[in-house]
């Protein structure tokens, strides 16, 4: 069986498009795989599968990461005042789950963080690219930014972007599931993750919930399919979602969008 996972895990890694997701990320579906698949060839081919749905299936293209990167350099050292956000625009189009934020991003944030104390630390769990919406986020200047997701290069571009930015704070590779972030911090943002989580592990959603140490979560669920459609989608993940915050008792405010339906939950912690 170790020897098939590491044959799984090279040869999933061999892939253009997976060869940047964490290795342990590939491990552990690897191993789910191979344990009910007739064999390794099958395995591999249902492992692809599942990353794609986890995280390939949002990224319909390579992203440039080193363009990406200057041409922020060069915005930040522009002398107009949004030079900056246009650029952040322009990238996080390249993510399907940040581009469908753009039209309701002027509102999101500034209407969902309205009320809370200003945060001095902030989870972004599987970030994706929407670190870079950190511009119209309502936080203090100061505030430390800590975002993770399963891409290496990803995560790497973000962290220069910290960098080039100002931001105090850190990108990193993690899988949620096998390792959801216990790190205390005000505020924490799970944006569109928890359906993606339960695909791979219908426990995952929960144990992330249960162990992020924070007051109060952002949480959202995506207001169309990727294909565009609604399909009662929206109804039954605010269904499931309402179930998990009544059986713990923590109460949330609902917020919807055109394109995402968002709740501020005071876990309490
Ligand atoms: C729908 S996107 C949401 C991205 C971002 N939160 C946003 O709202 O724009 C789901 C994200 O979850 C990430 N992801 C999927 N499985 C993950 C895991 N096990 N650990 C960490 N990130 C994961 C994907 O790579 C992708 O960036």
């Amino acid at each position: 069986m170790e020897d098939s996972l590491d044959t799984l895990v090279a040869a999933v890694l061999s892939s253009a498009k997976y060869r940047h997701v964490s290795p342990a990320f590939i491990r552990a579906v690897g191993a789910r795989e191979l344990a009910i698949r007739p064999n390794l060839k099958s395995a591999i081919k249902a492992t692809k599968n599942a990353l794609h749905q986890a995280g390939g299936a949002f990224q319909d293209a390579p992203i440039d990461y080193a363009q990406a990167l200057s041409r922020l350099h060069a915005a930040a050292a522009a002398p107009e005042p949004d030079a900056l956000r246009d650029v952040c625009r322009s990238v996080m189009a390249a993510h399907t789950s940040t581009r469908e934020r753009l039209p309701i991003l002027d509102e999101f944030y500034a209407t969902t963080l309205a009320s809370i104390p200003p945060p001095a630390r902030v989870l972004d769990i599987a970030c994706g690219l929407n670190p870079l919406s950190r511009p119209w986020m309502p936080i203090p200047a100061t505030a430390e930014y800590i975002a993770c997701d399963i891409y290496g290069d990803q995560m790497e571009f973000l962290n220069a972007f910290f960098a080039l930015a100002g931001y105090a704070g850190r990108a990193e590779v993690r899988d949620v599931i096998g390792s959801p972030p216990d790190e205390p911090a005000d505020l924490a943002l799970i944006l569109k993750t928890l359906p993606c989580l339960e695909a791979i592990d219908r426990h995952a959603p929960a144990r992330l919930l249960d162990t992020v140490r924070a007051p109060l979560l952002l949480v959202s669920f995506p207001a169309q399919s990727l294909g565009g459609r609604r399909k009662g989608m929206v109804a039954h993940y605010e269904e499931r979602f309402r179930g998990q915050l009544a059986e713990r008792g923590w109460p949330a405010e609902r917020f919807e969008f055109r394109t995402e339906l968002a709740f501020l939950v005071r876990k309490g912690i």
